[in-house]
């Protein structure tokens, strides 16, 4: 039995002189989170420093010699230090705005993600409106291009990426652990990771700070393969859990998803401006469930018209198109086949304009 612990830890690192301030980096108060766990050979440790965004090159050094210190140590087998980013913007409060405040200043994980370029969020405020299956087909659409396309299922409450994708066979089945990490089951192409690999498709019973350390284990200790965009399913809403995601996830930018009809809009609006007030670039708005069209070839809009177009004129992002209803995309995602109906030149005019925005 190792007898580390949080506290050996500290009292390592307080010989890590931080050049800037001149003192140890615990009582600068950069040292958080630390936690260890017993490993074959050891201990396993792990701890975050917290140093400011335009810091992030100069103080590279502190993580390798925090690791080195604490590596010394008699009874640690692995080490891993996370450098994050304090934002320095202090973000004033609205309290006028229906969504959720951070309660401190927001601290950034500016680690990019092993084995991916670009991180997009696929949004929206509601849920039903078509997010996963928007995030799949724009996945689809994607990988047609070429890319190599990466999906995480952030939406740990009601995982559904695993029957859109057709990877129900792995619900439930926690993936293969090479090295330490999971290796993501793939479909069409595409490499996903979702809650529903490990829980099946009950939906996971987890308090708010486990959510986000769940996330932030399906996002990293995922073997992602040289993805070139791996898009995040988010779940709806704009509440605490989004606010510490959005944080722990080095982003490129937003995709928020909508339906036409105003009560959608409204919190598609909600969640536009929690991406903005934090510093996410919002990509784009997709209209979802734009029109039916009826057997005559009438165009119905059951949930009025130019909904999307009017919210991303009034937030002044790029409108990235929209997508109607077609039964085959539901069949599809039920199936977890790949749609290849009406919609998929929307799919594909969307992608693209997302891979114009996000360059
Ligand atoms: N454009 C569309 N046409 C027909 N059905 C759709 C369309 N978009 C989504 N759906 C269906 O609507 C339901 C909700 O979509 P889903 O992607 O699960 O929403 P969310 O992830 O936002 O909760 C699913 O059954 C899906 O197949
Ligand atoms: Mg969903």
């Amino acid at each position: 039995m190792s007898n580390i612990t949080s506290e050996t830890i500290k009292n390592s690192l307080r010989h890590i002189i931080d050049r800037d301030s001149g003192a140890d980096v615990v009582s600068s108060g950069l040292i958080s989170g630390i936690v260890v766990r017993a490993g074959e050979a050891g201990a396993k440790v792990g701890f975050v420093i917290t140093i400011d965004p335009k810091d992030k090159d100069g103080k590279a050094y502190l993580r390798k010699a925090c690791e080195d210190q604490v590596r010394l140590l008699a009874g640690v087998e692995s080490v891993t230090a996370v450098l994050t980013a304090q934002n320095s913007e202090p973000i004033p409060p609205k309290p006028e705005s229906g969504y959720a405040q951070p309660r401190e200043r927001a601290v950034w994980n500016v680690t990019p993600v092993e084995g991916v370029k670009k991180v997009i969020a696929v949004a929206s405020g509601k849920g039903g409106v078509g997010k996963s299956t928007t995030a799949v087909n724009l996945a689809l659409a994607l990988t047609q291009k070429g890319l190599r396309v990466g999906l995480l299922d952030a939406d740990i409450y009601g995982p559904s990426l695993p029957r859109m994708l057709g990877l129900t066979e792995h619900s439930g089945k926690p993936p293969a652990i090479v090295d330490g990490k999971m290796i993501p089951p793939v479909n069409h192409g595409i490499q996903c990771m979702s809650m529903g690999f490990i829980t099946g498709e009950e939906a996971a019973i987890l308090r708010g700070p486990m959510i986000s350390k769940t996330l932030h284990q399906l996002l990293r200790f995922s073997r992602w393969d040289n993805v070139d965009v791996l898009l995040v399913d988010m779940p709806p809403g704009t509440g605490d859990i989004h606010l510490s995601m959005v944080q722990q996830v080095p982003l490129a930018g937003a995709v928020i998803v909508t339906t036409p009809q105003e009560v959608a809009l409204m919190d598609a609006r909600k969640a536009l401006k929690m991406f903005e007030k934090v510093g996410v670039a919002v990509l784009g708005v997709v209209e979802n469930m734009s029109y039916f069209t009826d057997a005559a070839g009438n165009s119905i809009p059951l949930f009025g018209e130019g909904g999307g177009q009017r919210l991303a004129d009034e937030m002044d992002v790029p409108f990235l198109g929209n997508v109607p209803i077609d039964m085959a995309i539901r069949e599809a995602s039920d199936n977890g086949t790949f749609y290849k109906g009406m919609c998929a030149v929307s799919y594909k005019q969307i992608s693209e304009r997302l891979l114009a925005a996000v360059r």
